[in-house]
Formats: structure tokens, sequence, C-alpha cells
């Protein structure tokens, strides 16, 4: 961690924890590897000379989302510490700043759909894709584990995309202490009846607005723009405070962008102290949440 950036995580901890966060939006070009790489180190350069502490780019920023077949989604494949995490390791370095970035990682036993935590000493944490979407599913094994790591101004917790629609990982990493859940995606159009509001958000702005409510978490999410072998991908990348509403975007359907937002993190204590009498973890009753199915009675003919 540099000098400056030190200096100023300390000054800012002892009168609050401020926290510049980032979200680029930009598109990743399948099988494009080196191109990727440059692209994502490009757009972490530009959120830290911004000011970002922590920036946060797309899904599977390394590779492009849509695989002709095996030997294409292996061709695109790296190590989880290969080359994009020494390349964004150098501006970490340069920059003192974190990123979380998405890989399609090789390792010795199978594919991963993850996303890498990188900070000024290098590789910090992957995070394995643990919910595969379609077609994911034939190019990727799926993870089995949420990393959460501790860094200087906070804890973060990672999950990626279609992961949201799962309250399970988010509500996992808020009660193991999670401040930020930083979220790379490559949101879709398929499947969708409706894919934006008269607002311009699309479903995962208002899955991570609930999430952030439900557990008191900042949550970002660094979605992809572009069309891949007909597959489009719908933008609106999001920053949400971690009252639920949000702090940045959504950005435009369809061009680059870099959202930024400051976070004080003793905003999350806040938000999960939700009334003098109220607090969102501690208030859980799970022995309460056991489903009694009751038979519908008919009554019986006279
Ligand atoms: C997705 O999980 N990339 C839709």
């Amino acid at each position: 961690m540099s000098g400056r950036r030190l200096r100023r995580v300390r000054y800012r901890e002892q009168v609050s924890r401020m926290v510049r966060v980032a979200a680029a939006q930009y598109a990743p070009v399948v099988g494009e590897v080196e191109a990727n790489r440059a692209a994502a180190v490009a757009w972490t350069g530009r959120a830290a000379a911004a000011g970002a502490d922590l920036i946060v780019l797309p899904e599977l920023a390394s590779s492009g989302y849509v695989f002709n077949d095996e030997n294409e989604a292996q061709r695109a494949s790296e190590e989880a510490d290969g080359p994009l995490a020494a390349a964004l390791g150098d501006v970490c370095a340069r920059s003192g700043c974190y990123v979380v970035c998405g890989v399609n990682e090789r390792s010795a036993e199978a594919r991963y759909n993850s996303a890498l935590l990188l900070g000024p000493s290098g590789l910090i944490a992957t995070y394995r894709k643990v919910h595969l979407f379609h077609d994911e599913q034939s190019w990727f094994a799926a993870g089995d584990e949420l990393p959460l790591v501790e860094l200087p101004f906070g804890n973060v917790g990672i999950i990626v995309c279609f992961d949201m629609w799962f309250p399970e990982p988010a509500r996992a990493l808020a009660l193991a202490g999670a401040d930020i859940i930083a979220a790379p995606t490559n949101w879709v159009a398929s499947f969708k009846r409706t894919v934006y509001d008269d607002r311009g958000y699309v479903q995962g702005d208002y899955v991570l607005m609930a999430t952030a409510a439900q557990n008191g978490v900042v949550t970002v999410a660094a979605d992809r723009v572009g069309v891949e072998r007909g597959t489009r991908f719908l933008g609106a990348s999001i920053i949400v405070g971690a009252d639920g509403w949000p702090l940045a975007g959504p950005a435009s359907s369809d061009g680059d962008e870099l959202l930024l937002a400051d976070v004080d993190l003793d905003s999350v204590a806040a938000a999960r102290q939700r009334t003098p009498r109220n607090h969102l973890l501690g208030d859980r009753r799970p022995a309460s949440y056991r489903v009694r199915r009751l038979p519908l009675r008919t009554p019986t003919p006279a």
C-alpha cells in the first residue's frame, strides 16, 4: 500500500470509514485475452486516478462470456495467479487500490467463473461462482465457498451475477461481517420478459437494492455492455448504500461508464440498527422459520 493511501485511510478511520468505491462498465471481447487484460488495467488505472479505494470490474472480464466450444473456453482461461493477476497487482501496487475482477480461471482440476480480489501486495482471494447460469454450466465447475477479506477500510465479500438471485450467500457474508459485497456481473436479456423499467433499472439493480436493505451491506455491481454472438448485456451497473438506496447509477444500457461513490462504512452499523429496537441481523429468528403445511379443509356435504 502506498504511503499516500495509508495515510488517507488512517486519517479517515479516525473520523469515519470513508471509502471511494468504483464500478467500471465496459465491453470485454470474447477470446481477446490480451486486449481484455489491457482494458482491465486501463479501467483500474482510471478508477484509481479518480481516487477509488475499491474498484469492481465485470464478470469474466478476462475472457468474454459467450464461448462457442470447449476449446475456446479453455484457450481463454488462465490461472488465478496468472497474467491478469500480475497486471492488476501492478496497478494496485502503484496506486494503493484494491480491485475485484472477473476471470475465466483454469486450475488443475477444472475451470471456474471466478473473481479475483487483488491489492498492493498482489492476489488476496479467489471467489469461484457458486450458482452457474444456463450455458455457464457447459464451461465451468461451481465453487463451494465464500471468501471474506478484511481490507484496511472494511470487510469485502464477493458474489458473481446469478448468485445474487439466491439470498443465502449475501446473508452468509453479512452475518460473517461483510461491509461491502462486490458483484462482477454479466446481466443478460435472455429469459426475461421485462428487461428495463421506465427509469432504466434492470431487475438485478432491484435485487441488489433488496440485498443491501435486507443485510445492511453496501453492494457494488459492475456489469458489462455490448452484444456477443447474439447475447445482449444490459449495463445498468449500480452502487447501493447500506440503507438499500442507490449511491450511483444505474449506468446507461450500452455505454462505457465509471461509477464512483463515497461510502462511509460506519453507515453499515447504522443501517443494521434499523430502529433503536430492531437489528437486521440480530432480530433474525431462524427457529421460527419452520414451514407448517396446512391441508385445505373442504366442507363435508351435509
Ligand atoms: C449471469 O449470471 N451472468 C447471468
